[in-house]
């Protein structure tokens, strides 16, 4: 259903409230098809209101939004709302309804039969990683992450092409929002929907983000990339600023280990079976840091290499059998550019 409503694209697009502000200004861009758009910014860039301007929460004072070509103004707001699923933080779940009708609020509204509706919302609560007893529940009987979930299942009831979220994950603490995080993205490889995510966690919006669109405060696009070239070649000082000083090190997520150079282990590395158990020292023996170049990234490798009291990574293949060591030289020489700099 819905299926032709999926490119978005902001032409100029200008937010002007009364008072004055502008929150956004002048922005131009496109959500491809079936990707992740991640718009990131510090407080009050203008993040919110470019997301409402899609559904027609908020109308914009100059410039045009299109969903697959077509002004957005033109559509009327019930229909179009009906082909995007829109998710906030803190889930912004009905208090007094009970965690299926929640979730089947939008096919109850479409009109479909009520066993129909209950199904569809029971499927999308395993679909979203929930036990379905939590299914008669209320929300406030529900964890701050498990009632987040509850409103990721509640925007894809009627299967709409867009996904709107608004900081879905950030008023659950870090390692429930990486789990939040780590399900949006296996849900999407399954559903390639066009998503756009609003945060202000640069984390967040690397991980997330097959684009990232980085804001500054006044409603400006700063940049426009993937998340790879975003941490290689920051636009200017605000994005450098904005992506931290841990940048060098994020990027190195991004870089396949295949091309480290390994050398021969040396004797002090202690094997078994052809797998590595530790470093002979002294003292006995010290823990050792691996890696496998075919699946890992520079990142693991230098983890590896800070995990080992030599600093040396040991590279394993897929059965965990030693392939040689790379030092920190051996990185060095992988990162591209390395070559002909
Ligand atoms: N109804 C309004 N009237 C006047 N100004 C507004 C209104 N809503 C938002 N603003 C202003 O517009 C700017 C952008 O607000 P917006 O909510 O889009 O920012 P945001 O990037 O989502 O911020 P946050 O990260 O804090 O959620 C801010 O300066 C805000 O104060
Ligand atoms: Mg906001």
């Amino acid at each position: 259903m819905n299926k032709g409503l999926r490119v978005i694209t902001f032409e100029g697009v200008t937010k002007r409230y009364p008072d004055g502000t502008v929150a956004v200004d002048n922005l131009s861009l496109d959500v491809p098809d079936g990707s992740v758009t991640v718009f990131v910014g510090p407080s009050g860039c203008g993040k919110t209101t470019s997301l409402r301007m899609i559904n027609r929460m908020i109308d914009a004072t100059e410039g045009r939004i299109r969903l697959d070509g077509r002004d957005v103004k033109e559509i009327e707001p019930a229909t179009l709302r009906r082909g995007i699923g829109y998710v906030i933080q803190q889930a912004g779940l009905f208090p007094h309804r009970r965690i299926v009708d929640n979730v089947a609020t939008v096919p109850y509204l479409l009109g479909w039969d009520k066993k129909k509706a209950r199904a569809r919302a029971m499927e999308l609560l395993e679909r979203v990683g929930l036990d379905v007893k939590l299914a008669e529940r209320y929300p406030f009987q529900l964890s701050g992450g498990q009632q987040q979930r509850v409103g990721v299942a509640r925007a894809l009831a009627a299967d709409p092409p867009v996904l709107l979220m608004d900081e879905p994950f950030s008023a659950v603490d870090p390692i429930v929002r990486m789990s939040l995080q780590d399900e949006l993205l296996r849900l999407q490889s399954e559903l390639h929907k066009t998503i756009v995510f609003v945060t202000h966690d640069i984390d967040e919006a690397i991980k997330l983000g097959d684009r990232v669109a980085v804001m500054r405060v006044g409603g400006r696009l700063a940049q426009l990339s993937d998340p790879a070239t975003l941490l290689r070649d920051p636009a200017d000082d605000f994005v450098r600023e904005f992506l931290g000083r841990d940048r060098g090190i994020r990027r190195l997520s991004f870089i396949p280990a295949r091309s480290v150079r390994l050398s021969p282990p040396p004797a002090d590395l202690v094997v078994e079976d052809g797998r590595p158990v530790g470093w002979q020292s002294g003292d006995g023996l010290q823990p050792y840091g691996s890696f496998d170049p075919e699946t890992d990234s520079l990142r693991a490798a230098l983890d590896a290499m800070l995990l080992s009291p030599n600093g040396l990574a040991v590279a394993v293949d897929g059965h965990g059998k030693v392939l040689g060591v790379a030092a920190r030289d051996a990185l060095d020489a992988a990162l591209p550019g390395a070559a002909d700099g």
